[in-house]
């Protein structure tokens, strides 16, 4: 089930995403012992992850029994400016509670990408082997090309089957234009929930194209073929959402 939430802001949304982060983590302790989460890279989720680096009890989440894991990766060092684990560290990890153990890093650093991959696979194995779901909640953003994760357009990556990460090149639009780990489509649906975080008016468009028609946009659009076997949210902030209205009246529009 496809859930679409439009919020009059970015901040409003990372609040909203905060709190139904901070009951799924309720659920999935209270049900099996810990909440499998995976972060994604990105600006986008900046905000939420201030926000649940500060002691507020809308969004405290568990972190004594979080696992957290990323969507994807750029292969550079740990401490590079554009690594997406520095991003989530600085922001949010070095300020909770979370066991080191608990954090599970792509290492971007290593040199032969396909190793990488290889590790951050059995790393991602080894904690799902025993559920039956990859992780309790993943985020995920969205390029303006419709990429997620690191799954560009026209991408072998997206007819994977059988893997849980691969290495990946850098599509067209990637910035930085560096090569990427990435966890598979196959690895994304199988989570609880699916989070889609989406702000600005430069994704407005693609936004609205998938939004208005999921199946004719899979072929463009990787983001498109985030199918998970549990709930799927979008969250748009009022810009990401502009061009909806008329994309969707046009969808529904009986054919001449
Ligand atoms: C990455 C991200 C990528 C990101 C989108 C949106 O490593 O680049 O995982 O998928 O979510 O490119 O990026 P922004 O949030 O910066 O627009």
């Amino acid at each position: 089930m496809t859930n679409l939430k439009i919020h009059r802001d970015a901040d409003l949304l990372a609040a909203d995403v905060a709190r139904q982060m901070a009951e799924a983590a309720r659920r999935a302790v209270d049900q099996r012992g810990r909440f499998g989460l995976v972060l994604c890279g990105g600006s986008t989720p900046r905000p939420l992850y201030g926000l649940l680096a500060k002691p507020d009890p809308q969004w405290a989440l568990p972190w004594e029994h979080t696992h957290v894991f990323w969507s994807d990766e750029r292969c550079l060092p740990p401490d590079h400016p554009e690594s997406n684990y520095r991003d989530a560290r600085r922001l949010m990890l070095e300020r909770v509670p979370i066991p080191p153990a608990n954090v599970h890093r792509i290492m971007g650093e290593t040199p032969d990408p396909l190793q990488a991959a290889r590790a951050y696979e059995q790393e991602v194995a080894d904690f799902v082997k025993s559920d039956d779901a990859s992780f309790d909640l993943v985020l995920l953003g969205m390029g303006a090309d419709g990429h997620t994760a690191s799954l560009f357009p026209g991408s072998p990556a997206l007819a994977t089957r059988g893997r849980l990460a691969v290495a990946v090149e850098p599509g067209p639009q990637a910035r930085p234009p560096v090569q990427r780990i990435t966890l598979t489509l196959e690895a994304i649906n199988q989570a609880r929930q699916v989070h889609i975080l989406v702000t600005g008016r430069s994704k407005a468009l693609t936004a609205g194209r998938v939004l208005a028609s999921h199946e004719a946009s899979a072929r463009d659009y990787p983001v498109a073929r985030v199918r998970p076997t549990g709930e799927l949210w979008w969250h748009l902030d009022s810009e990401a959402a502009g061009r909806l209205p008329t994309l969707i009246a046009e969808s529904l529009r009986p054919l001449p």
